[in-house]
């Protein structure tokens, strides 16, 4: 057994950590490829393996610079391929899933759901399914190490549309809230959701939930907000705010979130949910302006200036959620974890990145993209 030093947590706490091997599903896609980097460069002598079938919001350049290192292996497949699962996780002696891979998106869910049931309903079954009989037949050891490390673990990654709209007045959601998801993503997702619940209960699987608030920062498909919004502003194309621009997000950095997840692998305990937010509620309306003011000072020879005037009123989306807003005390209590970012530090880092790194973003611009924002823009 290999054991290392490694400090484990930015709160300080030093334990000795063995060395893992991890499968990481997602991880060519936006907050995986995150984790990925983040974990590869915390913990080099960790074997990771992503598995990712490379979809419209897959991208291999993500992981470029890892591909080089001996302990990272890129395997470009389909969650649902049973035998494909099967043999990575004997080949490679997983002893921890981190589960990132889905159809994430709510406005393609609701232009079509297919995709959503096959790989966030039966993709994570499938996954579920084989982590079993791996299990059962001893690919990895029960139980917890003396520092209290869990030894093998099922992270599923969620999110925290399962838990429906707030309104106003309502409190955050914490782990307890019931489930009551609106759209066909959001529906998936808690349907997967109840199905890694039941494998802890049902077989002692040792899964771990986390219901994570609207994620941003670098590697985000430029379908979701800030970065189309962003992209947008640079091309002096109109900025499409849905209905109001009255609904409410709670706002995360992308590696507060990875960091979260890091001590969730590390020492959360099977069976359990947390909740992990960004403690930051904005309004879109808000937001969209806050951007602007940012293109506005950073980005230079802007063809609409100031980029506001590109802000545009748009249908809403059907069944669009009011507010989320996620209560994080039992991660951060249990944990010791709070998000290190504010809104307006973590989007200035954002927009930074954006323009930094239009080589990353302007190959995605495809005619696949076109086809579906023509769609759901209704715009010729
Ligand atoms: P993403 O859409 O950016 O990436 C998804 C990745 O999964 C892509 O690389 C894609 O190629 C891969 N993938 C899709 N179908 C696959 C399949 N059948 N087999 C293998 N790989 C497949 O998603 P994201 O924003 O990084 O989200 C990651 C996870 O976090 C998802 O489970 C999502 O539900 C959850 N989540 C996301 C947010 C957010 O704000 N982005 C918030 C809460 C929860
Ligand atoms: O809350 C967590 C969820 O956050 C994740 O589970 C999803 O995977 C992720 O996509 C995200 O869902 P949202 O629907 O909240 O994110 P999106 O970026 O699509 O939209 C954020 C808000 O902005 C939402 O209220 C809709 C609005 N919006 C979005 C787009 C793309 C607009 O007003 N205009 C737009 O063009």
């Amino acid at each position: 057994m290999n054991f290392q030093d490694s400090d484990i947590q930015d709160s300080g706490i030093k334990m000795q950590r063995q060395s893992r091997r991890l499968l990481v599903t997602g991880g060519a896609g936006f907050i995986g490829a995150n984790f990925v980097h983040h974990w590869c460069h915390k913990y080099p002598e960790d074997r990771v393996v992503v598995l990712d079938a490379l979809t419209y919001a897959g991208n291999r350049h993500t992981l470029l610079e890892l591909e080089a290192q001996e302990n990272f292996r890129f395997v470009q497949g389909d969650i649902c391929d049973r035998t494909l699962v099967d043999n990575l996780l004997r080949e490679e002696s997983i002893d921890a899933i981190a589960h990132f891979a889905a159809e994430s998106h709510v406005d393609r869910s609701i232009l079509g759901p297919d995709a959503f049931i096959q790989t966030n309903l039966v993709g994570t079954f499938t996954l579920l399914e084989a982590f079993r009989q791996y299990y059962e037949q001893g690919g990895l050891k029960e139980g917890e190490s003396q520092e209290g490390e869990i030894q093998g673990v099922f992270l599923h990654v969620s999110t925290d549309e399962v838990y429906g709209s707030l309104n106003p007045d309502d409190s955050a959601f914490t782990e307890t809230t019931p489930y009551a998801p609106n759209s066909p993503y959001s529906a998936s997702k808690a349907g997967s959701d109840h199905l890694v619940r039941a494998y802890y209960h049902t077989y002692s699987l040792p899964t771990i939930i986390t219901n994570c608030s609207n994620n941003y920062g670098p590697y985000q498909f430029p379908e979701k907000l800030i970065p189309l919004m962003c992209i947008n502003i640079l091309m002096g194309k109109s900025l499409p705010v849905y209905g109001d621009g009255q609904n409410i997000r709670d706002w995360l950095y992308v590696l507060d979130h990875c960091r979260a997840l890091d001590l969730v692998i590390h020492r959360g305990k099977p069976g359990m949910t947390y909740n992990i937010g960004g403690n930051n509620e904005v309004k879109n309306l808000d937001l969209v302006h806050l951007l602007c003011q940012l293109m506005d000072e950073l980005a230079p020879d802007l063809p609409v200036s100031p980029a506001k005037e590109l802000i545009t009123f748009v249908k809403d989306r059907p069944g669009h959620d009011r507010r989320y807003a996620i209560n994080s005390t039992k991660i951060q209590t249990e944990l010791v974890w709070e998000p290190s970012v504010t809104v307006e530090e973590g989007l200035r880092q954002t927009v930074k990145w954006y323009l930094t790194h239009r080589d990353w973003w302007e190959p995605m611009l495809s005619q696949e993209y076109q086809a579906y924002y023509r769609q759901v823009y209704a715009v010729k």
